[in-house]
Formats: structure tokens, C-alpha cells, sequence
């Protein structure tokens, strides 16, 4: 019989320093109103200069480590801001915790990359090949942001969220549902950091540029259909979802992807006002947020979908365990 993954621990950690609209203003020709209006954010917060996003991974997944209830055997880290473009960033993570020895590896698929490393590691832990996973997503997009760009400057924000993943006995319900993963390479241009991989190793654009627009359409019709996809993969009528958590992309693609699934607003989970659109680390932040708001309740239903660079898409379920 294969054993169910549950979800055993959710933290998340932002660097000190915020940076309101104001701030933002001092670099972009924007105005405060026009922010707000078209992304619905206030504030993000910033690493300090010399923070790697291993050291962000590591503030946020310490609490877990030393409440975990057994060995971790794997640190899985979803990033698009590595360390290094090579060696991968998990590893240095895991010895950071203190966890040398264990497997790790990282998840590059920008804003999904949590979500594709949930699918990845609980179907690991169902097999048998994990027993105990520390799973992070983590990025410092203020490393990849050029402050003048007014396609990005003003939406990306610095952060890490962390969950434990670990083996339940046989028979245990299962914390997450199945899976829906989707791709689409034709136009990986539109969210993307040009230069510095193969393709063009010379260029000198190493900051993340976004189709603003190309992009929004694509994240409303993805996350709609993907969000219900997963729902009805785990026998679900979205109507009975007690909280939808998606990628905190911007507070207008959030509200229009919610009010086609017809998901009244008490029920969205928000914080993309305070936070920004943290990438790789929007989702399990979420999730640290609304487990830190006391407000889910054990046997929630929450329904996670994700969108991004790609492109790409994610989505699953969530049965909201005891004691979080
Ligand atoms: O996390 C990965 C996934 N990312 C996303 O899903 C983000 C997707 N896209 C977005 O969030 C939005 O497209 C943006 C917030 C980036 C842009 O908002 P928009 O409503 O799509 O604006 P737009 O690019 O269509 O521009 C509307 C107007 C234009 O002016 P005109 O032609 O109407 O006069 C732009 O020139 O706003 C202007 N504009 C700005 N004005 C002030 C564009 N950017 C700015 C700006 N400040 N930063």
C-alpha cells in the first residue's frame, strides 16, 4: 500500500528591509496610484545587500527543522534566483541547517516551482524513495530587478516560505490531492531573464522582463482551468473550497481568476499587498500566512493554483491538517 504524504509544517521569512510605493517612485516613473490600482500592492520587502537566497531558504525553513519529529532526509529548494547558476542552491541550504548528507536539489520553474516540487516530492515520499522533506521556495528577485523598468520594477518582492513534507502510516488521509502540471515553450520570452544561460551567454540583460499583458491573459485563463482541474481530480466542487491560495501575482489577475471560479472574497487568501509577487516563494508564503492567521481550521479545503515563466502552470489540493 503507498503511503501518504502530509503535510507536518509550514514558516515563512521575509528580509527586514520594506519597500513601499514610495521608495519604488524614487526609481520609476510611475505614480503610487497607478501602482496600486493595477497590481494592488502597497509593499515588498528587500534583502539586504549580500544576502544570498540560500540565507532566506534558511530563515525560513530553521523553525521546521528543529520542530521536525525525525530525521530530514531531502532539501528541495524552487527558485529562479539561484545562489550560483551552478551549483544548484539546495545543497548549500541543507548544510546551513544543518542537514549535510541529506539529498538536495532545486525546482527552476519561477512562480510554479513549489508547487511542481509538491507534486515531486509527495509522489517520492508515496513511493517509498523519502521519508522526511524540507521543501522552500525562495527568491531575492531584487538581485534580477531593474529598478527603471516599469514592467517589473514595482511587482517583484524578496522572500522564502517553507513547508515539511513527511510519511504518514498507511491508511492516514493524504494532505494533498492529485496534481494538474502544464506547459507551454512557444513564447518563453515573455516572462524571462534574457542573458547569461546557453542561449546567449554574452548578453547583458540579466534582469527579469515580463509582457505585462501577454502575460496576465495567459495567468487568468491557466489558473481558472487548472484550478479546476485539480478540484474535480480530487472529487471537489470548487464551491466547497474554504480557501483559495494562488500565486500572488498581482491583485487583479488573483480577484478575476477567483470570481470565474465564483469564490466569494472572504475566501482568497491575499497577501500580494504586503508582499508582492515573490515568485518561487508566493505560494508557501501564502500558506505560512493563512497557517500564522489562525483562521483555516483542520479538514479546510484549500485549493492552490500557481502560474509563470514558461510558461507554466500548477495546481493541487489541500486538506488542511490538525495542529498547523
Ligand atoms: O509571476 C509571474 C506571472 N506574472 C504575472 O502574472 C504578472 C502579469 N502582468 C501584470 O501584472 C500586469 O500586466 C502589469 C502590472 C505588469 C501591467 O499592468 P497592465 O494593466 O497590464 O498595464 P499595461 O502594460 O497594459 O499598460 C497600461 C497603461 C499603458 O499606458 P496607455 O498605453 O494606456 O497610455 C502603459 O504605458 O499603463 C502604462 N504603464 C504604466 N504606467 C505607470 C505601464 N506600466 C506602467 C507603470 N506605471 N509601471
Amino acid at each position: 500500500m503507498s503511503r501518504p504524504a502530509l503535510l507536518a509544517g509550514l514558516s515563512g521569512w521575509l528580509p527586514p528591509i520594506v519597500v513601499d510605493n514610495a521608495e519604488i517612485l524614487r526609481h520609476l516613473d510611475s505614480t503610487e496610484q497607478w501602482i496600486t490600482q493595477r497590481t494592488g500592492i502597497h509593499r515588498r520587502h528587500r534583502a539586504e545587500p549580500g544576502t544570498a537566497t540560500s540565507d532566506l531558504a534558511i530563515r525560513a525553513a530553521a523553525p521546521l527543522v528543529a520542530a521536525a519529529r525525525g530525521p530530514i532526509d531531502a532539501v528541495v529548494v524552487a527558485t529562479m534566483t539561484p545562489d550560483r547558476q551552478c551549483p544548484a542552491t539546495a545543497p548549500v541550504v541543507a548544510t546551513g541547517l544543518g542537514l549535510t548528507g541529506a539529498a538536495a536539489w532545486d525546482v527552476a520553474n519561477a512562480c510554479t516551482g513549489f508547487v511542481y516540487g509538491l507534486a515531486t516530492v509527495t509522489a517520492m515520499i508515496s513511493a517509498g524513495v523519502l521519508n522526511r522533506v524540507l521543501l522552500i521556495g525562495a527568491e531575492t528577485m531584487s538581485a534580477v530587478l531593474d529598478r527603471s523598468d516599469r514592467g517589473t520594477a514595482m511587482i517583484f518582492g524578496d522572500g522564502a516560505g517553507a513547508a515539511l513534507l513527511e510519511a504518514g502510516r498507511p491508511g492516514d488521509a493524504p494532505s494533498f490531492g492529485p496534481f494538474d502540471l502544464g506547459s507551454d515553450g512557444t513564447r518563453p520570452g515573455l516572462v524571462a531573464i534574457p542573458a547569461g544561460g546557453s542561449s546567449d551567454p554574452d548578453g547583458e540583460d540579466r534582469c527579469i522582463r515580463m509582457e505585462g499583458p501577454s502575460v496576465y491573459r495567459s495567468a487568468v485563463e491557466k489558473m481558472t482551468d487548472s484550478a479546476q482541474l485539480a478540484a474535480k481530480a480530487a472529487d471537489w466542487s470548487v464551491a466547497d473550497v474554504d480557501w483559495f491560495v494562488a500565486h500572488q501575482a498581482n491583485a487583479r489577475i488573483l480577484d478575476a481568476v477567483a470570481d470565474r471560479l465564483d469564490i466569494p472574497p472572504a475566501r482568497r487568501f491575499v497577501n500580494v499587498d504586503r508582499v508582492g509577487n515573490t515568485s518561487g516563494a508566493s505560494v508557501p508564503l501564502a500558506l505560512a500566512d493563512l497557517a500564522t492567521s489562525r483562521r483555516a481550521r483542520a479538514g479546510d479545503k484549500v485549493l492552490i493554483t500557481s502560474f509563470g515563466a514558461g510558461l507554466t502552470w500548477a495546481s493541487t489540493t489541500l486538506t488542511w491538517p490538525e495542529g498547523l
